[in-house]
């Protein structure tokens, strides 16, 4: 792509560095710009529509330009900015969305550590069982087993837990004490004639397998998606 100079494309490709993108098809093709977003519609600066069919990755589930939201936004910004939550420090959303989350959820007695991403939720999870263990005297135990084509994530513990060849070659990874075990696509692995229950009796039995040859005393966690998204 011979980008016009100082046009948005131009100033793009000098200056952003992505993650997940081929950078020849990038230089080649240019970025896809988008510019407005109005419910499941986004719009880029060619004035091309599409159907945001990913929502934002996740984070737009509720659509774009929603106006109770962004005067949500505006109030919280005008009464406190930001409050970090380190050293005991806390402000009140955080404390209804805590409750809202654990009325939510089946775990009624558990508590809420809030992160900035998935992957900061897995590289977090990865250290509470670190730290819970070393703090009982079970320092052995901290190996986790994943799946393989599982999606957990790109920071490096959590691409770690992550099951997919891209997200490990060069960058040394996974990481020591995470194992990956098979991926659970019956309809792609399972064996001619094998029914979906024999299918996950006979990965669990693998499962199981894997637990007991690393020895459970050493096993402190296994990680799955409900339902595989990326890897799938
Ligand atoms: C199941 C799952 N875990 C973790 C992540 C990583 O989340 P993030 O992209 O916010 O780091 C994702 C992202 O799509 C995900 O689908």
């Amino acid at each position: 792509m011979t980008a016009i100079p100082n046009s948005i494309e131009a100033r793009h490709i000098a200056s952003v560095l992505h993650p997940a993108t081929n950078f020849k098809a990038l230089n080649a093709d240019g970025p896809l710009v988008m510019t407005q977003g109005r419910g499941v519609f986004v719009k880029d600066n060619q004035g091309k529509e599409y159907i945001e069919g990913l929502a934002g990755l996740w984070c737009t589930s509720l659509g774009h330009g929603v106006k109770e939201l962004a005067e949500a936004a505006r109030q919280q910004m005008e009464t406190v900015a930001y409050t970090h939550m380190f050293g005991g420090r806390s402000h009140e959303p955080a404390i209804n969305l805590a409750e809202k989350l654990k009325e939510l959820s089946p775990l009624d007695t558990g508590k809420v550590l809030f992160g900035c991403s998935g992957s900061d939720a897995n590289d977090t999870q990865i250290k509470l069982i670190r730290y819970y263990n070393n703090a009982v005297g079970r320092p052995e135990k901290k190996k986790i087993i994943s799946r393989k084509k599982g999606y957990h994530g790109v920071t490096l513990a959590s691409a770690s837990l992550t099951g997919l060849p891209v997200n490990h070659a060069l960058f040394d990874l996974p990481m020591d004490g995470v194992l990956h075990t098979e991926t659970p696509h019956h309809y792609r692995n399972a064996e001619p004639g094998e029914s979906e229950e024999d299918y996950a009796a006979r990965l669990a039995g693998q499962l199981e397998e894997m637990i007991l040859s690393e020895g459970p005393e050493t096993v402190a966690a296994f990680i799955a998606e409900p339902v595989m998204g990326a890897g799938a």
